[in-house]
């Protein structure tokens, strides 16, 4: 067993009922003002854990860059046993990543443009107050060798017609799948269906060490872990990402092929079924309202079911084998039992910014998905974001990448026929990038007793 109290909440508990967010960026230029700020926070009781007795009306969690670490006055022992690409940071990852032309670095927001932030903090209210009051709190605590970097990032999920799930910028229910993990209590109404297909395609557990540091992970081994142990035992890293979604492009796109896609249906469309809902589905592997292709191949139906698998749709039929659910997810789709992708498994806590575009309006306002990712390692994002959302190879899609979030650059994507109704193939030629990063980093989520440790100055390698 681990003690949930101990590690960062948002980890392994959704804030699915926090909507409303805000992340401060921060600069360390005093270590020592750096270290009783976190003590005054931690014996305020400020920073959430991953259980609580009383549900908080606000959250608030911390993460750190290597710099971060650095400035804190972490030794050079330590640093250099932390993982190269959170070494490295993620401005000089832009290449591996595809943050290129109108994604790389240079083109940024601030403050990740021109600076290297320290100490990321994450605040999620429930209501739009609580977390005004909590930014104001954690302001005024700023002591003069911790300074802000502006802009702060506002973010708030939205969902549509009253609807449970959260949707994204493009109109997709988002949040759906993310991975069981062993040892943690299902969260009130979650569903069941959640997890890895195991050799017989049932779903299952995950390792807790995927993505906690100090358990053991998939093969029963422990992830490498930075020194010394008090420090990394029960932290993470995390994945950040300012994505920004080109709302009227993507639409635009749709619009422009869905002539021509309904032309490879024989019959016509199904019932209520738009051309642009179908072709769109087809790019995401999931129907706007999240439900999956593989269940309901021919019309939405309402359902966020996620126990589904691709092996009995080989030749991607029904769900395209470029669809971005199936490239950042392939389940059972490249054999082995699923064993294959078992260890890039991500746990996904993204939250929109940005007014959602009504259809057909069209505006210059930025939107899009601050990209959050827990794992045990970098390796498993960068493996996802290099080899299955910017590379098609283990899908037999060649160069092809993923059609919503992939580098594109006027790719395309093929979108198989099905013999089942006769619908013949098409490809989707000259897709455009749809979505830019503008900004993120690596980051170190410590656990609550590692804040404690940094707090006391007191770390040593051995
Ligand atoms: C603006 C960018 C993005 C948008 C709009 C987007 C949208 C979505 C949507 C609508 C889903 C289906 C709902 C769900 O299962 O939660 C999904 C699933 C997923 N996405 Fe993304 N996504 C984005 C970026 C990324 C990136 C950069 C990665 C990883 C490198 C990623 C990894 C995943 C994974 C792992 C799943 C779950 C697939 C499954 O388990 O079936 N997404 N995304």
């Amino acid at each position: 067993m681990f003690d949930f109290s101990n590690i960062q909440g948002n980890i392994l508990r959704g804030y699915a009922s926090f909507p409303h967010a805000r992340f401060l960026y921060l600069t360390i230029r005093d270590a020592s003002d750096a270290r009783s700020f976190i003590q005054s926070l931690l014996d305020a009781g400020s920073v959430t854990p991953g259980q609580w007795q009383e549900k908080p009306d606000a959250t608030l969690n911390f993460a750190l860059t290597f710099d971060g670490l650095r400035a804190f006055g972490l030794p050079e022992e330590s640093l250099a046993t932390f993982p190269p690409e959170f070494r490295e940071g993620m401005k000089v990852r832009a290449e591996v990543l595809g943050d290129v032309g109108k994604s790389s670095p240079e083109y940024w927001d601030e403050p990740w443009k021109t600076s290297r932030v320290h100490i990321l903090v994450m605040i999620y209210g429930k209501m739009t107050d609580a977390l005004e009051e909590r930014c104001r709190t954690l302001r005024q605590l700023l002591p003069a060798g911790v300074t802000e970097l502006g802009p702060d990032q506002p973010a708030e999920s939205f969902s549509m017609d009253g609807e449970t799930a959260r949707r994204e910028h493009f109109g997709f229910a988002d949040g759906l799948s993310n991975p069981d993990v062993e040892g943690v209590p299902r969260e009130t109404g979650a569903r069941k269906d959640i997890g890895n297909p195991d050799h017989s395609g049932r779903f299952r557990k995950i390792p807790l060490g995927e993505f906690i540091l100090g358990y053991p992970g998939e093969g029963g081994d422990l992830a490498p872990m930075p020194l010394p142990n008090l420090l990394a035992h029960n932290g993470t890293y995390m994945v950040f990402r300012k994505l920004e979604q080109n709302v009227p492009e993507f639409r635009d796109y749709i619009k422009a092929q869905a002539k021509s896609f309904a032309r490879t249906i024989p019959g016509g469309l199904p019932d209520r079924v738009s051309a642009e809902d179908f072709l769109a589905a087809k790019m995401m592997g999931r129907w706007q309202d999240g439900s999956s292709l593989i269940e309901h191949p021919q019309k939405p139906a309402r359902s966020l079911a996620n126990a589904f698998a691709y092996a009995d749709d080989p030749a991607g039929a029904r769900c395209p084998l470029g669809a971005h659910v199936r490239r950042t997810n392939p389940r059972d789709a490249l054999g082995f039992g699923g064993k294959t992708m078992s260890r890039h498994r991500l746990i996904r806590r993204g939250i929109t910014y940005g007014k959602f575009l009504p259809p057909g309006e069209r505006d210059n306002e930025s939107r899009g998905i601050i990209f959050i990712a827990f794992n045990s390692g970098f390796d498993q994002f960068e493996f996802v974001q290099r080899f299955w959302v910017n590379f098609g190879d283990d899908f037999e899609q060649g160069n092809d990448t993923d059609p919503i979030v992939g580098v594109g650059g006027r790719g395309q994507m093929v979108i198989p026929g099905d013999e089942a109704t006769g619908r013949r193939p098409f490809i989707c030629f000259d897709i455009p990038r749809f979505v830019e990063t503008k900004g993120g980093d690596y980051f170190f989520v410590p656990s609550l007793a590692a804040l404690r440790l940094l707090a006391s100055g007191r770390v040593h390698a051995s």
